[in-house]
């Protein structure tokens, strides 16, 4: 049996293809996004929704359409599979048929950037790779360098100072070379730029090299999975450098060429941090690319992304399925991490939080209307941002419980 499907590479931009079994970053004719291109018909053979049933329970059940030839390089630390969520006490809230909660913070390293960073690491060393390089926001970094460590390559992180502690602790403890910068991710990235070539590191960054976006489609194929392949009307994604959101809607189209899903697809929605929304101005400009944001600044250190090389492929998925993008205040987003743990139990990172921020903008907008089933994809744990919770509580002794 055929592990992986893969194929070959094709550019989303000059749609030039590329032999997938060298080693690429970006398209070699005009710097875009490379994707994965696979034979569905192949993996269609032995992948099929009734096969799921006796499959491994994590992102790597969906093996024919994941890039690593190999099973044997699979570097797995139990990605994906994460839990779907019935919101009844917000839906009710906020009037909806239903709203779901897909909580990727019970992801390894807290976060879903482990998909895409388990998918890109296995990929890079199955390909002879032994050093990669990375700018980060954090999370990502984290998961770099946790599978990195697992699969016995160096890593080497550059991060904003101001970085929150846990993603620099992570880095450090997993044993990643791990560096911070006075500057914001671009910055970062542009360090690394020039230096990775020169030192031998493969540039992992988001959508520079083309298999983190195939870890993070699996989110697409769970969902469906999980909802019997019925997909919601809405999902709502809180976009940096939009890997997620564009790994889902490619996640679609390839499930509908296997025959699972059909033509309807959810509005996706991208929201962003009022303090740093190139993808928003982009969209409400009709731009089919975002300017750089000018001094980006949010307690959502995920959704600190100036700048993002798949900025087109983001606004066409928006576009293309009727949604929106739009954005929330940091204000906004603390409160709605307070109101998602204090009524459904789940302690979710900001910018996990900033999902059900916009709701009730979603619905003013008229994005979202009460016959819909909404979906909030939920990419952090809140447990990595205990410093946006202060809390002193109150001191008792034994027999003065209130
Ligand atoms: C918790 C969290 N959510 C969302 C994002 C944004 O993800 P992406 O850059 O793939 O759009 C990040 C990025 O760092 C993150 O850490
Ligand atoms: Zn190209």
């Amino acid at each position: 049996m055929m592990f992986s499907s893969l194929t070959h590479l094709e550019c989303t931009a000059c749609h030039e293809r590329f032999d997938a079994d060298q080693l690429l970053g970006v398209c070699p004719a005009c710097g875009k996004v490379l994707y994965a291109r696979y034979d569905l018909d192949a993996a269609a053979a032995t992948l099929t929704r009734d096969s799921l049933r006796g499959r491994r329970p994590d992102m790597w059940r969906y093996h024919e359409v994941l890039p690593v030839r190999d099973p044997s390089n699979v570097l797995s630390l139990g990605e994906g599979m994460t839990p779907l969520l019935d919101a009844l006490r917000l839906a009710r809230r906020y009037g909806l048929r239903a709203l779901l909660l897909k909580d990727e913070g019970k992801n390894p390293t807290g976060t879903f950037k482990a998909r895409g960073l388990c998918a890109a690491v296995s990929r890079a060393r199955e390909l002879g790779v032994r050093a990669i390089s990375m700018p980060t926001a954090g999370n990502a970094g984290a998961a770099l360098a946790a599978y990195a460590a697992r699969g016995g390559i160096d890593a080497y992180t550059v991060m904003p100072q101001d970085t929150p502690a846990i993603n620099q602790a992570e880095c450090a403890i997993y044993g990643a070379h791990a560096y911070s910068i006075n500057g914001l991710i671009n910055d970062a990235g542009r360090a690394l730029r020039d230096l990775a070539p020169q030192r031998g590191w493969f540039d992992m960054s988001t959508l520079r090299e083309p298999y983190r976006v195939e870890g993070k489609k699996t989110m697409g194929y769970e969902i469906a999975e999980a909802l019997d392949w019925d997909l919601p009307d809405v999902i709502v994604y809180p976009a940096g450098g939009g890997t997620g959101l564009v790994g889902i809607w490619k996640a679609f189209e390839e499930m509908e060429a296997l025959g699972w899903i059909g033509k309807r697809r959810p509005r996706m929605v991208a929201v962003q941090a009022a303090g740093c929304a190139p993808i928003v101005r982009a969209y409400l400009e009709g731009k089919s690319h975002a300017e750089p944001f000018e001094n980006a600044h949010t307690v959502a250190s995920g959704l600190r992304v100036p700048v993002a090389i798949g900025d087109y492929l983001m606004l066409q998925a928006v576009r293309d399925s009727g949604g929106t993008a739009l954005s929330v205040t940091d204000d906004e987003m603390l409160a709605a991490m307070r109101e998602m743990a204090s009524a459904e139990g789940v302690f979710a990172a900001p910018e996990a939080a900033a999902t059900l921020a916009s709701l009730p903008k979603l619905i003013d907008l008229g994005t979202v209307t009460p016959k819909d089933s909404v979906l909030l994809l939920l990419t952090g744990a809140g447990m990595k941002y205990t410093d946006l919770v202060p809390v002193s509580l109150p001191t008792v002794d034994s027999a003065a419980l209130p």
